[in-house]
Parts: C-alpha cells; structure tokens; sequence
C-alpha cells in the first residue's frame, strides 16, 4: 500500500508517542547495533541514535524510507520486507513498533529477526494484538458489505500472548516478558475516526474504488459513533501486545 506520510506524522504522531514506551523497554545503549523493524518516517530511529547506538532504519514502503531519509540525513535507512531482509552483520537488538501486524506470514518475519540477532540479541516490540481495533474493523467490513454486497477479508496479523510466544520459541527466542493490554487511543480532531479509516483501513479495503472507500467510511464513521465517540473524542479500540525475547 501507499503511505501518506504527511498525513501519517501530522495526525497520528501517537505512533510515535506511545512507541516511546516500547523504547524505554528497549533501553538502548550507546555502542550497541540495533536495527529498527518498520523504522516508518525514522523518529524513533533517531531516538535509538541519540542513545550512542548505531541504528539501521529498515522499511517496506518507499514513501517511508525516502521521508525517513529526508528528515534524518545522517542515518542510515534500508527499504526491505520483514520477511525477506537479510543482514551483513548481526544486531545487539531488533526493535519494532506497529509494524508486525501488517507482516505476512508472521512465521518468515520471525525466522529473518532470529537470524538478526547475536546469539543473547534482545526482540523488543509492540503491535496489534488479539482484538485490536475490533469494533472499527466490524464497522468498516460491514459498511463495505452494504455498499458493495460483498465481504473484504481480514487482513491483519493480531495474535494472543500465547500463539506469539510459541512461534517465539519455536524460532530459538526465549520470551522473558510478554503483555496483552487494551490502549484506547485519542484520535486527533472531530475528523480523527475518518482520517483513521482512510489512513490504516487500506489493507482492509484493498481493490475497492476511491468512491466505494469514501462512502464506506462514512457509514463506518457513524455507526462508530455510538461505540467509539465519547465526550466530542474520538477512540481508537486499539489492545497492544509487547514482547520482550532473547536469543538463546
Ligand atoms: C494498529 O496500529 O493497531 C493498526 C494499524 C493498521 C491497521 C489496523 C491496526
């Protein structure tokens, strides 16, 4: 898919917000080699630099790797597949925010960070998990079912703290933590349940028509209203898994 990415910094910087969290859990260290899984336009890359390590930016999307580059000049950003990225020289660390549940099929993301990683390397990541943006999903499925009279299907990768941790272990990466939490998340502005849709819902209304896209989240929009429109907000149902694994 295409990204926007004037629209994705500009109105959902709460990627990067909360990816601050996940980088504390990763606690970089100035030396250390790590590489940056879905680096997307590079902030969290440059904060992983301003720690002393030497980090390497890798994404899918062109339109990612080239605003990353543009903003971050002296760093170094790889436009690759999760799945299909192989490495010169091993990491310290591979970190990833909000980028595997578009990664299919998770097995060939997983066996490519392993490979990555130095053996006692550390996986530091967060994601969608089981349920995420579940109420948003059904909206936009079923809108596009009435608009159109058929079914999109689900694109995304969310799993449980269990099914990941298995194909965790069964990659040679040994979980030491693991959370599955609900993080409703503000969306910015009364238009924020509509830039969403239109910002993420590609995948799921991929080969639809700009016109059958539009009138579809309008639907989903004002069914939404009713679960996820509180006190003049709008909330993203968002649940996170975050993955703390070692290499054994
Ligand atoms: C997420 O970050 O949770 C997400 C991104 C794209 C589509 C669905 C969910």
């Amino acid at each position: 898919m295409q990204w926007n990415t004037s629209l994705y910094d500009a109105k959902h910087s709460f990627v990067t917000k909360y990816g601050e969290d996940v980088l504390a859990l990763l606690a970089p260290k100035a030396g250390e080699r790590i590489l940056d899984l879905g680096c997307g336009t590079g902030h969290l890359t440059q904060q992983i630099a301003a720690a002393g390590a030497t980090v390497l930016g890798l994404d899918s999307s062109p339109e990612m790797i080239e605003a990353a580059r543009r903003e971050y000049p002296s760093l170094e950003f790889v436009l690759a597949d999760a799945t299909t990225f192989a490495v010169a020289e091993k990491f310290d660390a591979v970190f990833s925010n909000a980028t595997l549940h578009w990664v299919k099929p998770p097995q060939a993301a997983v066996k490519r960070i392993a490979d990555a990683l130095k053996p006692a390397g550390r996986f530091v990541a967060e994601f969608g998990g089981t349920g995420n943006v579940a109420a948003i999903r059904k909206a936009v499925r079923s809108a596009f079912h009435e608009i159109a009279g058929e079914d999109k299907p689900d694109v995304y990768y969310f799993p449980s703290v269990g099914e990941y941790a298995t194909l965790l272990e069964q990659h040679g990466l040994e979980v030491q933590a693991a959370w599955l939490f609900d993080r409703p998340t503000l969306l910015e502005g009364d238009d924020g349940m509509t830039n969403w849709i239109k910002m993420f819902s590609a995948g799921m209304l991929r080969g639809a028509t700009t016109d059958q896209i539009n009138r579809a989240t309008a639907i989903a929009e004002r069914t939404l209203r009713t679960s996820n429109y509180q006190d003049g907000k709008w909330i993203a149902d968002y649940r996170r898994i975050r993955i703390v694994a070692i290499k054994k």
